[in-house]
């Protein structure tokens, strides 16, 4: 893995000072090195002509399956779901909300959620109970990033990208108060204090 220590200040138009980036943790070649590697676990293991259901969970996930897709080979068809998860400090107060729901339905489908990270699980195991209930015919889940040191509840994940620390990350779609998502790297923002949202 490289690390490289570099400090960023971006400039904000808030009154709050900018958060600086302090590393950045994957580069954007490492990380499109572990999608095409992800994808190729996906086809392998999708192997029937049943289009497969990708759901991508907004807003985080954007960059992530807009690659993820395109280096898979499975024919798929793609949807995308809005979660609000609110945060008590830099921690999923377990209050989650829907705020866009699927456009179709997914009884007999079979379903590949997309989910950015996963943290302390809450958000993935609302989405699995959600989507679960609509009887779809398989139900799997591909996260770029899991912080496993932090689960909190039981969330079942079968395709990871990375397990990192317990660093709060930006970039490659994921945000800090709405900026940095398009970075084509993954970074850490130091210290780790999102505000809530
Ligand atoms: P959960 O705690 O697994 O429910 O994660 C809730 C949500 O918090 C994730 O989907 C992300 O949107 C956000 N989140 C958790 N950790 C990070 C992080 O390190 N960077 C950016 N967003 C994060």
């Amino acid at each position: 893995m490289l690390a490289i220590s570099i400090v960023i200040v971006c400039g904000v138009a808030d009154d709050m000072p900018p958060p600086a980036i302090d590393t950045i943790l994957y580069t954007a070649e490492e990380i499109q090195a572990r999608v095409r590697a992800m994808a190729r676990a996906i086809d392998a293991d999708h192997q029937t002509d049943d289009p497969l259901h990708v759901v991508g969970v907004l807003k985080g996930s954007f960059v992530f399956a807009a690659d993820l897709i395109r280096a898979m080979r499975t024919p798929l068809t793609l949807d995308f779901i809005v979660i609000a998860s609110y945060l008590d400090g830099a921690t999923s107060s377990g209050e989650i909300q829907l705020l866009k729901d699927l456009d179709s339905a997914i009884e007999g489908r079979p379903v590949l959620i997309v989910e950015d990270i996963v943290d302390t699980g809450r958000t993935l195991h609302y989405l699995h109970a959600v989507l679960r209930a609509r009887a779809p015919s398989s139900l799997k889940t591909a996260c770029l990033l899991s912080k496993p040191t932090r689960r909190a509840v039981d969330a079942p994940v079968d395709y990871v990208g990375f397990e990192i620390d317990d660093r709060f990350v930006v970039g490659y779609g994921l945000d800090h108060a709405e900026r940095f998502r398009h970075l084509p790297h993954i970074a850490v923002i130091e210290p780790p204090a999102p505000p809530p949202r």
